[in-house]
């Protein structure tokens, strides 16, 4: 049977669940599941790698054509080595932001994203999609909580990964500065388009979000 593509566009900002949230949904579809922030926080890998200052564009511009990022199977690849345990590391949550924030890096990734849905059913997150990436999607959610929960979530979660030096009154800055980087940036900034349906999960379990997406989709396929 020749089965029409599907594809389904999350925005949202840190912390909101929208991978936990976006994974659920791709095994109950059975479709794929494409994290692009992992994209942009493996190039930060190895920007910190190399030592390079993340504010530095041109050796970030430099770097990024001789480095290869892949996704499949939800694990992300840095030159074809699996990195999903070092890009969920504070470091890289606290530096992202300036790399997601250079055009030339959006580029890229964004061409490499939009290859990725055209050849599979795919449900992806991120800061653009609805927006740039995937602007005729399906279906369009934007998916958010208050500061308070987010930051809540983000420090139990480095808590549990035994991130040392950490307190939660840090990793609510550190939330709030990257909110405003991504959502004050020149290009592609975070923002809700008219067609995305609001989320929030502020007090929502992640099975409820989990249901309102999926029923959404059901609707109509
Ligand atoms: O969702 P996340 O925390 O893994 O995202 C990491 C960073 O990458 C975040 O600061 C925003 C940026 N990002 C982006 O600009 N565009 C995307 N499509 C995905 C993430």
């Amino acid at each position: 049977m020749n089965k029409r593509l599907i594809s389904i566009a999350i925005d949202g900002p840190a912390g909101a669940g929208k991978s936990t949230i976006a994974k659920r949904v791709a095994q109950v579809l059975e479709i794929e599941y494409i994290d692009t922030g992992s994209m942009y926080r493996a190039l930060t890998l190895k920007v910190l790698r190399n030592n390079i200052d993340p504010k530095d564009e041109k050796k970030i511009i430099e770097i990024l054509s001789k480095t290869d990022i892949d996704i499949k199977n939800n694990h992300i690849y840095l030159d074809e080595v699996n990195v999903n345990e070092e890009i969920r590391e504070n470091i890289i949550s606290k530096n992202v932001s300036y790399i997601a924030a250079i055009k030339e890096v959006r580029d890229i990734m964004v061409g490499l994203q939009q290859n990725l849905a055209k050849k599979k059913s795919v449900i992806m997150d991120g800061r653009d999609i609805t927006t740039v990436v995937l602007p005729n999607a399906d279906y369009k959610f934007f998916v958010t909580a208050s500061v308070e929960v987010r930051s809540r979530r983000r420090f139990k979660e480095l808590l549990e990964k035994g991130e040392a030096n950490i307190t939660f009154e840090k990793i609510m800055a550190d939330i709030i500065k990257r909110d405003s980087i991504d959502s004050n940036r020149e290009i592609s900034p975070l923002m809700k388009t008219p067609d995305s349906l609001l989320l929030d999960t502020s007090d929502k379990s992640i099975e409820e979000c989990v249901d309102i997406i999926v029923s959404r989709v059901k609707e109509v396929i």
